[in-house]
């Protein structure tokens, strides 16, 4: 087997009132593991290399052409919910001083920027941080399961924070109400790992 699942570090309804655990249940056991088991099934089916999963989305021109679809669409699916879930955490926390700093410099308002990014997308997709080649952090929004790691996308760089855009991550509670769901999610994000994960892209 190439890539499996991640436990997730908190309980399934760790994360409520942002996300009950119905839809987290739901949300990665079936969800993201299915994105799991399609890539793996698609890069079996070619005896593909095994590598750590941001190379394979790195280079997916390397991979197959046959493949290159379901790979790129699973293993973005794949890598996309696990910096979702692990970005995401039980008790909110306040944003640490470099992290907050940075943040700070670069935005007016880093929270209203961040959802009103995400209100103006239309159908599926995933709202960024990421920081670019130039080591300046960006918002952004890519569509279905691509991400900033991906040669095709039109943002580059290293993520650092992402919230699910699809209908599939807050529809069962929210409904139609994204702006609920975008506004909850900043109660539950782990600023630590968001500022560890930007700290360690800042020395690259
Ligand atoms: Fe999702």
């Amino acid at each position: 087997m190439y890539y499996s699942l991640h436990n997730l570090s908190y309980h399934y309804n760790g994360l409520e009132p942002f996300i009950e655990e119905q839809t987290v249940k739901l949300h990665h056991d079936a969800h993201h593991l299915g994105y799991i088991k399609k890539l793996n099934a698609a890069l079996e089916s070619v005896q593909y290399k095994e590598i750590p999963l941001p190379d394979l989305l790195r280079n997916l021109r390397e991979v197959p052409a046959s493949i290159r679809q379901v790979v790129r669409d699973n293993a973005g699916g794949f890598y996309n919910h696990n910096l979702y879930w692990e970005a995401l955490v039980a008790k909110e926390q306040s944003i640490p001083e470099k992290l907050g700093k940075a943040l700070n410099e670069r935005f007016e308002n880093f929270k209203n920027e961040f959802i009103e990014c995400s209100l103006s997308w239309v159908g599926s997709g995933w709202t960024w941080l990421y920081l670019n080649a130039q080591k300046n952090l960006q918002i952004g929004v890519t569509i279905n399961h691509d991400n900033p790691l991906m040669e095709y996308c039109p943002l580059q760089g290293t993520p650092l924070l992402t919230l699910d855009l699809w209908e599939h991550a807050y529809y069962l509670q929210y409904k139609n109400d994204k702006k609920t769901y975008f506004n909850a999610f900043f109660n539950h994000i782990s600023w630590t790992y968001v500022e560890q994960l930007y700290l360690q892209a800042k020395q690259k």
